[in-house]
């Protein structure tokens, strides 16, 4: 029986262990730079002769430069990923910086492939995500400069300037590329539409509302 168990056991930790290694491999080298010219398909991008390797492949210039905030969302997300910065290649991070005029909106989305730790630099940002278990919990919080906030992986989560100023916020992702699915963008923006009498019925409104909503991606 104490067998049984410790074999359950050892296969239960094997099992997490390969969930884990589903997302960000392990390195199997000191670095693997993206090559971004190899004609080989890997997951992610090829190495780089390691011999070719200098600083710039791991530099990035220019976070510290306020974004232009005059658009609709009142944001501007600088987001240096792998095809930034190539010595991301396996790391499994990245990072961005968002500037937010008063009242700016991060609008609701998520990383398919990361988590996040968002520190404010300037201002007053409210922060939220969303859980599934239990479903449809809001989870939010006013931040100050100097705090930090996890939104959880995967989820739902969004922010918003709630400060009379600017604000900036630096957030850190478990991704070289992470990827980003804006929740407005992906169901009232897809190309071609979805279907008005889809929309309608699972969003329970008129057909006239759905048009309104699709009306800024045509
Ligand atoms: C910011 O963007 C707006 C809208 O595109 C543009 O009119 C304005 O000139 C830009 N400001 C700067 C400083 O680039």
């Amino acid at each position: 029986m104490a067998n049984n168990m410790s074999t359950l056991t050892l296969l239960v930790i094997i099992t997490c262990t390969n969930l884990a290694l589903a997302y960000e491999p392990s390195p199997l080298q000191d670095f693997c730079v993206a090559d971004f010219n190899s004609q080989v398909r890997v997951n992610g991008f090829a190495c780089l002769d390691p011999k070719q390797v200098t600083a710039a492949h791991f530099l990035f210039k220019g976070l510290n430069i306020p974004g232009n905030t005059s658009n609709p969302l009142g944001v501007f997300i600088n987001r240096p990923t792998v095809n930034e910065i190539p010595g991301l290649n396996t790391l499994g991070i990245s990072t961005v910086r968002v500037d937010y005029a008063p009242r700016g909106v991060v609008p609701p989305h998520r990383h398919p492939r990361a988590a996040e730790i968002l520190l404010v630099l300037e201002g007053t940002v409210l922060a939220g995500f969303v859980t599934s278990d239990p479903e449809n919990k809001l989870i939010s919080k006013v931040l100050q400069k100097g705090d930090v906030f996890a939104f959880p992986f995967g989820l739902i989560h969004f922010q918003q300037n709630v400060g009379y100023g600017n604000a900036v916020s630096i957030g850190f992702l478990s991704s070289q590329n992470p990827g980003v699915i804006s929740i407005a963008n992906s169901v009232f923006g897809t190309n071609p539409p979805i279907k008005d009498d889809v929309l309608a019925k699972a969003f329970q409104v008129d057909k006239t509302i759905v048009h309104q909503l699709q009306a800024p991606y045509n």
